[in-house]
């Protein structure tokens, strides 16, 4: 099966778990419950999710429902990530996945307690969902730790308080790996422990995800001046408008281009000890290289 093929069938299947969790949610309002779908349906490329079932594969030969699980869940708390980042006090994006944000399509307040909705709805299916109490908990406290105040939230702290600043490279590393990379490495880790991998194995795939993690939101930076909106499916040439801290503001386009290519090494360099097994990861270090949205 092609790399495009694989990627494409967890697609379908982060996207089919996603809808029936909605649809079990039966005591969600009405209202609320069309906003989540909204939000969650709007098509995002579902990387992290897919980067779960990967590496629960990888560690296993299979996808298992806590993977499932697993994967709806970081789908959620990014979905929310991102409702929240394009709030007016933070980006103030109109745009996203290629749709209007969830607070142009709605109105702030809805997409506040939307984002929180995803937020905790994501922990109440791993509290309910996995299959042994200690696993969920595992997985419970990696999320928590990946995308709260040691993780996500202070890089989002950090990328608005270092808005019209002039940066450096510590801060900008500072920044991405909080913001973006922990979730990568978190989406492996959880897929690690679906798949039942031993420590030496989570800690491989852990180092794995916060490398493409951290080329991923150089990427990103790049799309953000290279790229169109309709391309991108959220406004591109906002970071220069915004005066954010990037990697093409602070060290340049070419050396950024650099620096993701030497991540994307890195994480190869990570896989060495496992077999042809791990070739869809290699596979994904280099689509991440040279994805164009
Ligand atoms: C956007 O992530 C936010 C960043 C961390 C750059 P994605 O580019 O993965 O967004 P979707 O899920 O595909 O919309
Ligand atoms: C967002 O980074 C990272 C998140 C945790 C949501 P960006 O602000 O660069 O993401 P985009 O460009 O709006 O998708
Ligand atoms: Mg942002
Ligand atoms: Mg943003
Ligand atoms: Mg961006």
């Amino acid at each position: 099966m092609s790399f495009e093929t694989q990627l494409r069938t967890k697609t379908e299947l982060v996207n089919n778990t996603l809808l029936q969790l909605l649809a079990k949610q039966s005591s969600i309002d009405n209202s609320l419950d069309a906003v989540l779908n909204y939000t969650l349906t709007a098509g995002g490329k579902r990387l992290r999710s897919a980067l779960v079932l990967f590496c629960c594969e990888l560690a296993s030969g299979a996808i298992n429902n806590d993977a499932k699980i697993a994967a709806a869940a970081i789908e959620m708390v990014h979905t929310y990530s991102l409702v929240h980042d394009d709030l007016p006090a933070m980006d103030n994006d109109d745009l996203r996945r290629g749709v209007a944000t969830c607070h142009k399509k709605f109105d702030e307040p809805t997409a506040i307690l939307a984002g929180d909705a995803l937020l905790t709805l994501a922990f109440e299916i791993l509290a309910g969902e996995i299959s042994e109490p200690a696993i969920a908990v595992k997985l419970i406290k990696q999320l928590a730790i990946s995308a709260g105040p040691a993780g996500m939230i202070a890089g989002q702290f950090a990328d608005l308080k270092a808005e019209k600043t002039k940066g450096n490279i510590e801060l900008l590393e500072y920044i991405h790996i909080n913001k973006t990379a922990k979730m990568f490495q978190c989406a492996a880790v959880m897929g690690a422990i679906c798949g039942g991998a031993k420590e030496k194995e989570i800690e491989l795939l852990s180092e794995y995800g916060l490398k493409i993690g951290l080329g991923f939101q150089i990427a990103d930076d790049i799309l953000d001046i290279s790229s169109s909106s309709e391309h991108l499916g959220k406004t591109a040439g906002k970071d220069v408008k915004s005066a954010k801290c990037t990697y093409p503001a602070v060290v340049g386009m070419d050396e950024s281009k650099k620096l993701a290519k030497e991540l994307a090494d890195e994480a190869v360099a990570v896989l060495e000890s496992f077999d042809s097994q791990a070739d869809v990861l290699r596979q994904l270090v280099m689509a991440l290289l040279k994805r164009t949205k």
